[in-house]
């Protein structure tokens, strides 16, 4: 049997879960996709408020590993998919599926990834400097020891936000080889004056911006976006959960243009052609962020916005797949 939604995700907590499920508004026997599966709190959720079938993605291995138990319970409804959610669409062709009710992605990191010293995401607990969502590809000690100064620097200053990148990235450089976590966060920590018990750890923003940087996120969010739009039918509902201002930027500028809400003239996309295109999704709804109940509960919900439109009968924008669709 399916859990419900209360008993969802023991070991990560889903974030604005009761918001999300509402925004999907399923029913009965739809087909929903699941982007990013992690500890399946979405999954277990859609199942459990009637949807007939859920493709859920995730490119971490012990994620499709872990889920294995819910497959098991959903009695066939649940299909894993080990793979990025740009692939989307290819891999609902190869099962079949034309066209889905519904797509959420809740972008970032879970719990069991950062709890894990061993994955090296996290500037809390020593581990090595791994960072890879996949476990495949190269490693943050492998970045940080081997890229020049200048792109170490541009990545902070992108990515992170880190306002005074150069002077990290100098001092990383300085102390190479790096092989540990808890070398590089005392790196940043002692380049930015850190004190004990001052409110923000300075290296939070350097390393949410090796991890971003690494496992390609803001390229995947754009190409997720992107398939979400042509996987889903008409009257299909999108959910979107961002952490980082980046990355809601990404969201609520692709609802805005293809909901025909763009400012004629952006200097983003000029020849767009707003005004000849027809919009692929309604206008968004205003963004969802956690109430006091949730955050007093979660603390991780504090940075979370979650975006939600309508996909209209209108053509994609976004060029097919090769061989995936007409
Ligand atoms: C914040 S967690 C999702 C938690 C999930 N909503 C839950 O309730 O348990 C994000 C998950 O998405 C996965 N992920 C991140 N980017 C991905 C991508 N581009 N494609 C597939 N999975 C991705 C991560 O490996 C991680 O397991």
């Amino acid at each position: 049997m399916i859990a419900s939604t209360a008993e969802a995700g023991a070991r990560h907590v889903p974030v604005l879960l009761d918001e999300v499920i509402a925004s999907l508004a399923i029913r009965p026997g739809e087909v929903h996709v699941d982007g990013t599966f992690g500890a399946g709190g979405y999954s277990r959720a859609i199942l459990a408020s009637g949807a007939g079938r859920v493709i859920a993605f995730d490119r971490d291995p012990d994620a499709i590993a872990e889920g294995a138990a819910l497959v098991e319970a959903s009695g066939g409804r649940l299909t894993l998919v080990h793979r990025c959610f740009s692939e989307m669409d290819a891999a609902l062709a190869e099962q079949g599926i034309e066209a889905v009710d519904g797509v959420v992605l809740d972008i970032g990191v879970s719990s069991m990834q950062l709890d894990r010293a061993d994955r090296g995401f996290s500037f809390q607990a020593d581990g090595p400097l791994d960072m890879r969502m996949a476990q495949s590809g190269m490693t943050a000690a492998e970045f940080l020891n081997e890229a020049d100064e200048e792109e170490i620097a541009d990545v902070l200053y992108t990515l992170g936000e880190e306002p005074r990148s150069r002077r990290v990235a100098r001092a990383i450089v300085a102390a190479r080889p790096i092989t540990r976590t808890g070398e590089l966060a005392a790196i940043v920590r002692k380049a930015l004056g850190y004190r004990q018990g001052d409110k923000k750890d300075p290296a939070t923003r350097t390393f949410q911006a090796i991890r971003i940087h690494l496992n390609s996120e803001l390229d995947e969010l754009g190409e997720g976006l992107d398939a979400a739009e042509r996987v889903l039918g008409e009257g299909g509902r999108l959910s979107v959960v961002t952490f980082h201002s980046i990355e809601d930027r990404i969201v609520k500028r692709f609802l805005r243009e293809r909901s025909g809400s763009t400012p004629s003239g952006s200097r983003h996309r000029p020849d767009a052609g707003q005004g000849s295109r027809a919009p692929s999704f309604t206008a968004a709804a205003k963004p969802a962020r956690a109430g006091e109940a949730e955050l007093a509960r979660n603390p991780r919900a504090r940075s979370a916005t979650l975006r939600t439109a309508r996909r209209t009968a209108a053509a994609p924008w976004s060029p097919a797949v090769k061989g995936v669709r007409p």
